[in-house]
């Protein structure tokens, strides 16, 4: 396998780094990749997810294909189904730090035991022609950093190279990643094989700064890449001649996004490959500058013609109009690890219910950091509620919302419950609230014939909760100039996607 002398590596991301997202960084200057990791249980039992996973193309040269497991028969069996599909090499991961996989004691669980390590390192060693690499962390925990005893027994067992991620598992993403452990290995005399170094690396000026200090054979790049597959050709650049190369442009961001979405389809098939793509817009955009503005200029569309769409809003050709909320229905959601711990200034603040069909997030298609939300049962805005009341006054005054929307639903269990006269305990003074609401709009109610489409007038109830927020001490929204809308949905019980919601009041500040 042919790598140059400091090669840059695309890390194995789970959902993320499947072929199409591969393609776009393999263009973009990516020497080596792998795919996503591929549990031995589901290989050796033939579960098609794993399967699939195992796709690999000529174009993609070299590439990894990644495994765990913490079974010596199924490490043995998966490295010989792995060699018959004939990667450049196989990579086991003694790394991944969350539960479902540690529990099973694969992943950075392994970690804990380097003798079961090197007994399932054997196994794959000895079933496949194929060079054997490992992606691992520094250790468990802060009291077990063993990574130079574990470096040492994984070459002598027989692997090819070893890419550590600077964390312990205790850690997961949290703190910045340490280098200086990573060096040591590297240092070790009696460590021949190439040791790539992992965590963090971010942009041209720290890979330079890291390579230079830490001496390591190569950089592995994961969450930086994801959105910004620039990064790898931005650090060729700047390694090679100093210089900063310029940021892509708008076009080539769009033209990028496009090809993923067009090699998403391909691959998983029209409906699932647009469906999956929705996470990764968010991350095409970020960092452009009017971002949230971009977005809201997208015009409403079919999810197909997204990207011509985006072409549009970034290029200015779009008419601006104004914000809908069914716009966001179409962004990606960003992944939570993604985004870190970074302080939050959403533009809405949603009242809902607690229904658990009708999450926020799902409805209008946003990711951690872009909604403000409270539910509650039946959702209700009352105005002696102190939690509802210290939720808006939060999100209005220290948050700065700019919208905030009082999201009614079709067949509200709360709603029901509230207009029968059965004794619901508890809930009683709670539901009190909707029977005020029944009292007040009797006549208007008994009209309407059919039980069920009383049970479900919720634009009534969601008119109150509105003047309940009109007449709450809530701050002055006019003074904030703040808009107040209602949403209803279009009668689905689930009521995807926000899209189908229409706007029953709207009242601007
Ligand atoms: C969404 C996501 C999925 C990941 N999945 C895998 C995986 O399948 N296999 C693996 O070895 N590491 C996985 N990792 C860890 C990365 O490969 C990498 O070690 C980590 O993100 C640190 O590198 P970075 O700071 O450049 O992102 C994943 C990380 C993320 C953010």
């Amino acid at each position: 396998m042919e790598l140059p002398d400091f090669p840059l590596l695309l890390a194995p991301m789970e959902d993320v780094s499947d072929p199409p997202f591969r393609a776009v960084c393999k263009e973009n200057g990516a020497d080596l990749m792998y795919t996503e990791f591929i549990s031995t249980e589901g290989l050796i039992r033939d579960a098609i997810k794993s399967r699939q996973k195992l796709d690999i193309f000529d174009y993609e040269r070299p590439v990894g294909i990644q495994i765990f497991g913490g079974d010596e028969e199924a490490m043995a069996l998966s490295a010989k189904i792995v060699d018959a599909t004939q990667p450049d090499l196989l990579d086991i991961n003694f790394g991944c730090p969350v539960k479902k996989v540690v529990c099973k004691g694969a992943g950075a669980a392994v970690l804990k035991d380097i003798d079961l390590m090197v007994r399932l390192t054997k196994a794959c060693v000895d079933n496949t022609s194929l060079p054997v690499t490992v992606k691992t962390r520094l250790g468990w925990d802060d009291n077990s950093k063993n990574i130079e005893e574990v470096a040492e027994r994984l070459q002598d067992v027989g692997i090819s190279a070893l890419s550590i991620h600077g964390r312990t598992r205790a850690q997961l993403y949290k703190g910045d990643a340490d280098w200086t452990l990573i060096a040591k290995v590297k240092n070790n005399p009696r460590i021949k094989i190439p040791i790539f170094g992992n965590g963090d690396i971010d942009s041209p000026q720290k890979a330079k700064e890291y390579k230079e200090r830490y001496g390591v054979d190569g950089i592995m790049i994961g969450r930086a890449a994801i959105g910004y597959p620039w990064i790898f050709r931005e650090i060729k650049h700047y390694l090679a001649t100093g210089e900063t190369l310029a940021a892509p442009s708008i076009n080539e961001r769009v033209n990028a996004c496009r090809k993923h979405l067009e090699g998403s389809i391909k691959w998983k098939g029209e409906k699932l490959g647009i469906l999956e793509m929705r996470r990764h817009y968010a991350n095409y955009l970020r960092g452009l500058s009017h971002v949230k503005e971009y977005r809201s200029r997208l015009p409403e569309t079919e999810e197909e013609d997204y990207i011509l769409s985006l072409r549009k809003a970034l290029t200015g050709e779009a008419l601006s109009y104004e914000i809908a909320p069914s716009d966001y229905n179409r962004m990606g959601e960003v992944e939570a690890v993604v985004v870190g711990d970074k302080g939050q200034s959403p533009d809405f603040l949603y009242i809902g219910c607690s229904d658990s069909r009708v999450t926020a997030e799902d409805l209008m298609g946003v990711g951690p950091g872009e909604v403000f939300i409270h539910r509650n049962i039946a959702n209700m805005v009352v105005s002696i509620d102190m939690n509802v009341m210290s939720v808006i006054n939060y999100a209005v005054r220290h948050l700065k919302v700019k919208h905030i929307i009082v999201c009614g639903h079709y067949s509200c269990g709360g709603v029901k419950a509230a207009m029968q006269p059965q004794d619901m305990g508890i809930l009683n003074p709670w539901l009190r609230n909707i029977r005020d609401v029944y009292r007040t709009h009797k006549d208007e109610l008994n009209a309407i014939e059919s039980e069920e489409a009383r049970y479900d007038s919720r634009e009534t109830a969601v008119t109150h909760d509105l003047l309940a927020l009109l007449f709450s001490y809530a701050p002055n929204y006019a003074e904030r100039g703040l808009k107040i809308q209602l949403l209803c949905g279009s009668g689905e019980a689930n009521m995807r996607p926000f899209g189908k919601c229409r706007i029953a009041a709207s009242i601007p500040g």
